[in-house]
């Protein structure tokens, strides 16, 4: 046991069972196929926070159709570094499966409401998405403003069926220490909150997913910027979006990671085989653990000097150029034909 490992504010296990990120049932039979997975993570359960010191605080967006407890990998990594990470669940719709309590009479008799992931009409796409990425946005800000509250020695009564007391992260956050990083939707989510919330300092975006994204948020986005995407999974006009965000005199930083997929941020890339894990989708080419390592490294370098926080993170400061032979400073996707369309389209 490490010490000085924070309690992140992750519960795994109790959402598994309720887990549907992709249509399970769907699958064809190679469902059958062993797996070797890894279904451990490094972490002591409701482990007490190491009081008497501020921390930088870290809100993550989950992606579409995934839920809070399912990045793990990148959470406890962050926590393990000197970081509060707090995962939200989001309720636009977009979350595999969450609940609440419709009243307090509920709440006390833990009478839950489950909300379960909307499926959307062709025609609904574009304005249902950019709806759900302004409410995404906006949930994260209030997980700030409790937090704070919290962090304030405002009393707070946690509805989770957890052990954890939240009065120990009474006078724990560093407010001026503040970052948001989501993956894929919790991408776009990560743009959309920086543009309204300028208590976030800097935002990370996993292999985002920018076509909810409205045209007013990009020039609204005085924070440095980092995307970190897969290989596989960008494609020109999310590119050319992405592309929109840099501005003269803002700091914008892009790296990918070579032979990885879409899945290669969410813990669902450890808990299969390599032969499951291909045919899902969820590994690439790419050792599962070298990528999120990078994209941890990556992180913490960037976090670091845009937070001001005094650690050693400063020694993965090449990977934030993608100076890596994994890595491809910038993107592999070519988007010259996407700058014609956007150029045509506007003039
Ligand atoms: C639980 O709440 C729902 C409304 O949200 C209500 O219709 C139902 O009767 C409640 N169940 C119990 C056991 O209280
Ligand atoms: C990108 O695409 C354009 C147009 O299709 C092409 O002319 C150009 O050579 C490509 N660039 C690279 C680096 O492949």
């Amino acid at each position: 046991m490490v010490p000085s490992k924070l309690h992140a504010l992750f519960c795994l296990c109790s959402c598994f069972t309720l887990v549907r990120p992709f249509d399970w049932q769907d699958l064809n039979p190679v469902t059958h196929i062993k797996s070797s997975g890894s279904m451990t993570t490094p972490a002591n359960w409701n482990a007490p926070l190491r009081t008497g010191e501020r921390y930088p605080l870290i809100i993550f967006s989950h992606g579409l159709g995934a839920f809070r407890t399912i990045y793990s990998a990148i959470g406890i990594d962050l926590a393990s570094h000197g970081f509060i990470v707090a995962a939200v669940e989001h309720r636009d719709g977009s979350a595999s499966a969450t609940y609440y309590f419709n009243d307090q009479a509920a709440a006390d008799t833990a009478n839950k409401t489950w909300l379960y992931l909307k499926t959307l009409k062709r025609e609904e796409e574009i304005l249902e998405r950019n709806k759900q990425v302004r409410q995404r946005a906006k949930e994260c800000s209030e997980a700030l403003n409790l937090i704070l509250d919290i962090d304030h020695g405002k009393p707070v009564k946690n509805l989770l069926d957890l052990e954890f007391d939240v009065e120990q992260l009474k006078d724990s956050i560093n407010r001026n220490e503040i970052a948001i990083i989501g993956h894929s939707f919790g991408g776009g989510t990560v743009i959309q909150a920086l543009s309204g919330d300028q208590r976030f300092r800097c935002g990370i975006a996993l292999d985002a997913w920018m076509i909810p994204l409205g045209d007013e948020v990009y020039s609204r986005i005085p924070q440095p910027l980092f995307f970190i995407n897969s290989e596989r999974f960008q494609f020109p006009a999310n590119i050319a979006k992405m592309k929109k965000c840099y501005l003269p005199g803002k700091e914008r930083k892009m790296i990918t990671i070579r032979g990885s997929v879409h899945q290669n941020f969410a813990d669902f890339t450890f808990a299969t085989g390599k032969i499951t894990g291909h045919i899902f989708r969820l590994q690439g080419d790419i050792d599962s653990y070298v990528a999120i390592d990078l994209t941890n490294k990556a992180s913490l370098a960037f976090l670091q000097k845009h937070l001001g926080l005094h650690k050693d993170f400063d020694q993965w400061d090449y990977l934030i150029e993608g100076d890596d032979v994994n890595l491809i400073p910038g993107t592999n996707i070519n988007t010259t034909n996407q700058h014609l369309i956007l150029q045509n389209s506007t003039e």
